[in-house]
Formats: C-alpha cells, structure tokens, sequence
C-alpha cells in the first residue's frame, strides 16, 4: 500500500528537527550464535589442508567455527544449521571455476558480494569485508562482529577466502571506483533534498522503492539478487541500509549498485535535468511540485549538460556527482523523517545558502 505523498508531506516539514551529521549506526544488539562444535577435520579437503598448513587461517577457522558457521556452514555455502530459518540466506562463499575446453579461459560461477567498492560482478576489496563483518549488514541476520579484535576479523576474511577459488585467480581485478574522502559540505540543505526528490522519480526509483521510499513500488514483489534469492527493496523507513548509513556508505552502493539494484554511473545521472521536469511532476502533488520547483528551474537543460560530456569531461562528471549526492542527501533526510517526532535530531539543516 502506497501512502499518498501528500499525507507525508504534512508531516514533513522542512523547518522540522533533522540530523545533520548520521555516524554509523551503534551496534548494540548482541546478536553473537551460541558456539558450535566444528572441528577441522569436518571442513573441505582443500581447505582443511590450507588450515592446518598456517596459523593464521588456523585462527580465522578457529573465529569462524565460533561466530560463523551456524549460518555461513562448514563447507562455507551458506547452509549453516541456521541457514533455513532465515528469510535472507546467509552468503554462499564457495565459487565455481570453469574452465573453457578450447580456448583455455576459465569463467567463474558464484562467489559474489553484494557491498563492494568495486563495480559489480567483481570481488570486494578486503576494507568492504572488514566493513560488513564489523557493522553486520542491517536488516539481515548478518550480526555485528564490532566485538572481534582486528587481528581475528583479518584471519576469518583469509580463512572465508579459501571457499572460492576466485580469490586466487589471476583473472580477477579488483579496481577501486572512484570514491571521494568525504561528503559535501552542503550535502544537508533544502536544495539537495528537493533535488533528489526530482532525481528519485525521474531515474524511477520508484519503481522500485516505491513513491515515499516504502519498498513498496510496482516491481518490488518481483526481484530476485545474485542467488536467484526473492529480495525486497530496501524500506527507507524501517532502519538502516546495509551497506552502512553514513554519507559515505550510501554514495558508495548507489555507485557500485547491489544486484538487482542498478550502478548509477554519470551517464544515468547526468540525464537527470531540467528537461525531466514535465515527466517527474506529473507523479507529485501540487505542493511538492511547488518545493522543489525554484530548484528545479535553475537545473542546466539536457542540452547543455550532454555538450559538457564532450566539451567539458569534468564538469559533467562533477554535474553528475552533485545529482548522486542529492539522491544521499534525500535518502538520510527521509530516514530521519521517519522517526517519532521527539526522537529526530535537534539540529535543523541548513537552509540554501546559510550552510557552513
Ligand atoms: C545469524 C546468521 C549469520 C551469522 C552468525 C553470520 N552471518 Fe554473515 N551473513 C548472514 C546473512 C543472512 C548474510 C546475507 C545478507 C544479505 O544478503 O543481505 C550474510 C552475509 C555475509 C557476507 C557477505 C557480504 C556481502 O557483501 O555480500 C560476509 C562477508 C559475511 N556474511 C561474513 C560473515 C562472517 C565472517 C561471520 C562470522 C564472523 C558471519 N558472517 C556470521 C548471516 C550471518
Ligand atoms: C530494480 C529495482 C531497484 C531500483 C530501480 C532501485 N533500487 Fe535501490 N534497492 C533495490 C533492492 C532490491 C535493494 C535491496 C538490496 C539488498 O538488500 O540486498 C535496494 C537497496 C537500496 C538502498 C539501501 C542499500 C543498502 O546498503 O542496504 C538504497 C539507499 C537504495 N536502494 C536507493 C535507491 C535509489 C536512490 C534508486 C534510484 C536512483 C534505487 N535505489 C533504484 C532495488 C532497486
């Protein structure tokens, strides 16, 4: 049930209480499985005999039979004990190499990660592991394993590697997108806001994530993530996204997409301009239409914006980069909306121009 955008607006004062600056997420849940009773020898030939050959993978075993295998399983395919009682299955490790009998090239099946900062299909950089496994993945049963000293989350990530031969293919890249050090300094302002109201309907995040941000939108019930696993679009409403909910982290998924969830690359967002406008605000309300429309007006036209692809690389890419952190800016200002009144931040954002 989608809930008219109108109904919402008259609870979504701009002049409202927000939160300027949104840390990570505390983890304060303790979610940690009771111990298991794996033991080396029930583990996969090949890994068992990396295990005993090192000790660091001794002690990523050693960490992962205590806090691991009861979702994520012995043989790392993410058939734990737990596994069946879960509405979102723990991640399956384990990869296929196949190897093409002409030509020689091998081709890989499995093995994916949905948090990366690395475009999709590849494999995540060690620092987005740490990530996951230090914050958990919000929304899933994927704990928090803050708890863990550095050392012993390093050795269950070599340890979980050893499922997947992909980790040691030589054909596998793992290239960094490109990610700025840190947000905008006007990234919470009413301009931004409303912008990304008019990018989220004019790219049909809606679609998707339906039209308050409700993970109700006509295609939800119908998608399917990289295990062929139903998944339901992320409810802006409800908690926290996975991938972490500083600014940082949601720039980083809208750029590097979570399968069936698209990469915004400069070329979709670079499309979101003045010329959108008689399509976007034929789905808002008038009283929307009326907020964002000032903001809107002084957008450049598509015109202009497609002769800086060629003329001026880098202000496109930058005219781009400012419309993906509209999309970040409405994303946290939603999130924050949707809490009880009393327990919004007390700061309110900056209005246009009164920024730091
Ligand atoms: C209570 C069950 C549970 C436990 C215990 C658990 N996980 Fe997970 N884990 C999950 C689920 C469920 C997912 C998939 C979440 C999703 O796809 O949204 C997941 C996903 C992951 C991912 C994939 C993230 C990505 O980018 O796709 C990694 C890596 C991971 N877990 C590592 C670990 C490690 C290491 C441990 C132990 C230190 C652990 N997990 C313990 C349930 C669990
Ligand atoms: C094809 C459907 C689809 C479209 C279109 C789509 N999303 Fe998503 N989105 C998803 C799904 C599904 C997830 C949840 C993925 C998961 O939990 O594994 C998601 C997750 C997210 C998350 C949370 C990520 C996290 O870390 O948990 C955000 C934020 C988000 N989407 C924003 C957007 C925005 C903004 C747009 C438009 C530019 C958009 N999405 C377009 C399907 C979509």
């Amino acid at each position: 049930m989608t809930i008219p955008f109108r109904a919402v607006l008259l609870r979504l004062s701009l002049s409202a209480a927000l939160l300027p600056v949104l840390g990570p997420v505390g983890c304060s849940r303790d979610t940690r499985p009771t111990k298991t009773i794996a033991t080396i020898d029930e583990l996969p030939e090949g890994v068992r005999a990396a295990v005993l050959a090192s000790r660091d993978l001794e002690l990523g075993f050693a960490v992962y039979s205590r806090n691991c295998v009861g979702c994520h399983g012995i043989n790392g395919d993410g058939q734990g004990p737990a596994a069946e009682r879960l509405v979102i299955r723990p991640r399956d490790f384990t990869a296929k190499v196949i190897i093409d009998p002409n030509t020689g090239v091998p081709s890989v099946e499995g093995g994916d990660f949905k948090f990366r900062s690395t475009p999709n299909g590849q494999l995540p950089l060690d620092e987005d592991l740490h990530r996951t496994i230090r914050q958990g993945l919000k929304g899933s049963s994927m704990p928090s394993f803050e708890f863990l000293p550095e050392r012993e989350r390093s050795a269950v990530i070599a340890f979980i590697k050893l499922y997947s031969p992909r980790w040691t293919l030589a054909t596998e890249v793992r290239e960094r997108v490109p990610l700025p050090a840190s947000e905008p300094a006007d990234l919470l302002t009413e301009e931004r806001v409303w912008l990304g109201r008019f990018a989220y309907v004019g790219m049909g995040c809606q679609m998707c994530h339906g039209m308050t941000g409700r993970g109700d939108g006509s295609s939800a019930h119908t998608l399917l993530d990289d295990w062929e696993q139903p998944v339901r679009p992320y409810n802006y409403h409800r908690g926290a996204p996975k991938g972490g909910a500083t600014p940082l982290d949601i720039y980083r998924t809208f750029r590097t997409g979570v399968t069936p969830m698209p990469s915004y690359q400069s070329d979709t967002l670079g499309l979101v301009t003045r010329d959108l406008k008689g399509m976007v605000f034929s789905r808002l309300h008038e009283e929307e239409q009326s907020l964002i429309e000032p903001f809107v007006d002084l957008l450049p036209t598509l015109e202009e914006v497609t002769a800086w692809k060629t003329a001026a690389p880098e202000r496109y890419e930058s005219y781009s980069d400012e419309r993906a952190w509209d999309l970040v800016a409405y994303t946290l200002w939603l999130r924050e909306q949707s809490k009880p009144e009393g327990e919004r931040a007390a700061a309110i954002w900056p209005r246009r121009g009164e920024g730091e």
